[in-house]
């Protein structure tokens, strides 16, 4: 058993058996026995026509008043610049199940509704050509997400074509005509979206056929994706840890294990949401430590979640070459008073914070199969990371966790054991503290520690294996109360501040705040 796994036992244990108000958790780092590369595909963002996801919060026009490049807004462009976003999701979700790609080229755009998300008017002034250009001004890779649900192998294939083709076919010409001479590069193709719902109500074994038929046409022509950066296909997975959805993994996964040279995937995406219960009531903002302690009980859920499918996987994938991709996640709560519904909106609290360091340490100790997450969504619309009013813009607590976890892409998982200690609110008892290790390229050791106890601070004593510390020292995420947020008024009233470690040889001690999120860097 591996240390990751030996620590989440330990948690497992500590559920059961609860440890006294233990002030003082030690965690042993063991910097000498490098586990799996933590993906940076895994702090992937989704970004889908919803709501002001796209339009307000992206695109404002060129003749906008808010200062944008080639209409997409420079404020919003500087603050995801810093979060390195390694790959955006793109249309959706459920709308890219009705999206006719020929809709958002060329100068005159064909204007639709989005029934899928409040019945509004589509202008189609975002398309292909301006989703490319955000991710040029951000630095990030494309993820599309092709229409399986009422579109048409042909129409995916040409839409990959006048992407991706050198400028010979008449499609590629089109794209140049539209300035854009060079191919695309697209790094990832979704082969539908939910197809067991909103993507069409498809039994596993009818999505598996269309599966295949748009595995085997929808091609990737850039030349400069044919060997090296080749384009990775993923296959609709499961919605949750159900039996319909085992038995829709088991069907994918048995017939990838039977795959021949005409079709193939590199990854299995699979949506969760912390929601309690559906539909969404939970409260974003305005809510106390029950509603705390009950989000971040669901939110742990993940680990079964994940733990569930991989193994299904490595029955039929024991190599572990298709990742799991769970590229829907995140808090999703009832609509905040006065908006549309459809829009999705919700604040992002200290609350928030919390749920995204457990679920990004969640899919780091999983690194080996879980290779790419998309948290929903990232602008305006459920857990986002940034939020607009017209020429305002505010960070959420989200933004500022997804900032301190840029060292921990592509670093390399360090395994991490301790006893979590327990905290308890009503019938409600979670793990006090969680925490995940990695070093990065230089060998620099990374810690982050998560204290989800609301009401204590916590002690923590980190024992270094391997490595002998000389200075530690990072920032810290908490705020007043749990429900905090950051508003166009008050925008930093949830964001990390500097916080100091001792070190004496191989150990470090610091204190956590209560409901704090903390990354350290170690030099040694
Ligand atoms: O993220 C919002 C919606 O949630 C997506 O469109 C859909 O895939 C999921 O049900």
């Amino acid at each position: 058993m591996c240390r990751s796994r030996v620590a989440f036992a330990l948690i497992a244990l500590t559920l059961t058996a609860p440890v006294l108000n233990a002030q003082k958790i030690v965690l042993s780092v063991d910097a000498s026995t490098p586990g799996a590369k933590i993906d940076r595909n895994i702090f992937g963002q989704f970004a889908e026509h919803l709501g002001h996801g796209i339009y307000d919060g992206i695109w404002v026009g060129p003749d906008s008043t808010i200062p944008n490049t080639r209409g997409i807004r420079n404020d919003v462009v500087d603050a995801l610049k810093v979060l390195k976003v390694p790959n955006v999701r793109w249309p959706g979700g459920c709308f890219a199940d009705e999206y006719r790609w020929r809709n958002g080229i060329g100068p005159q755009r064909v204007v639709t509704l989005n029934p899928n998300w409040g019945g509004v008017v589509e202008p189609n002034t975002f398309g292909t050509n301006e989703f490319m250009d955000f991710l040029n001004q951000i630095g990030s890779e494309a993820y599309l997400s092709v229409n399986v649900g009422s579109g048409t192998p042909r129409e995916a294939a040409e839409w990959l074509e006048y992407m991706t083709a050198p400028p010979s076919t008449t499609l590629a010409k089109e794209r140049a005509g539209n300035g854009h001479a060079a191919p695309y590069k697209v790094a990832f193709l979704g082969i539908g979206n939910e197809s067991w719902d909103c993507g069409g109500n498809m039994t596993p074994d009818y999505y598996l056929s269309q599966l295949k038929i748009y595995s085997r046409f929808v091609r990737n022509f850039n030349p400069a994706q044919q060997d090296q950066q080749q384009m990775l296909k993923i296959a609709v997975g499961p919605g949750g840890g159900e039996p319909r959805w085992t038995e829709w993994t088991e069907t994918i996964m048995k017939a990838y294990q039977q795959h021949t040279w005409s079709w193939d995937i590199n990854g299995l995406s699979m949506h969760s949401y912390t929601v309690v219960k559906w539909p969404p009531s939970y409260a974003s903002v305005g809510f106390g430590e029950t509603e705390y302690s009950r989000i971040l009980k669901t939110t742990l859920d993940m680990e079964g979640l994940i733990s569930k499918h991989s193994a299904i996987m490595d029955k039929y994938d024991p190599q572990k070459k298709v990742a799991l991709v769970v590229d829907e996640w995140g808090g999703w709560y009832a609509p905040l008073p006065g908006s549309n519904p459809g829009f999705l909106v919700q604040q992002n609290s200290l609350r928030d914070a919390v749920l995204t360091a457990l679920n990004l340490n969640i899919f780091a100790r999983h690194a080996d199969r879980v290779r790419m997450a998309n948290i929903a969504q990232m602008i305006n619309v459920l857990q986002a990371m940034v939020i607009t009013d017209k020429e305002k813009m505010v960070l959420t607590p989200t933004y500022y966790v997804f900032k301190m976890y840029v060292p921990f892409q592509d670093a390399t998982f360090v395994p991490v054991a301790f006893d979590a200690g327990t905290y308890t609110h009503g019938d409600v008892t979670l793990p006090r503290v969680d925490a995940i290790a990695a070093r990065d390229a230089n060998g620099k050791l990374w810690l982050e520690i998560t204290n989800l106890d609301p009401n204590e601070s916590v002690e923590i004593e980190a024992n270094l294996t391997g490595i002998s510390a000389k200075s530690a020292a990072g920032e810290t995420l908490t705020a007043p109360k749990v429900d905090s947020v950051n508003t166009f008024e008050a925008p930093t009233g949830v964001a990390p501040k500097p916080v100091s470690a001792r070190v004496q040889g191989s150990k470090v001690t610091l204190k956590l705040e209560p409901k704090s999120v903390t990354v350290i860097s170690i030099e040694h």
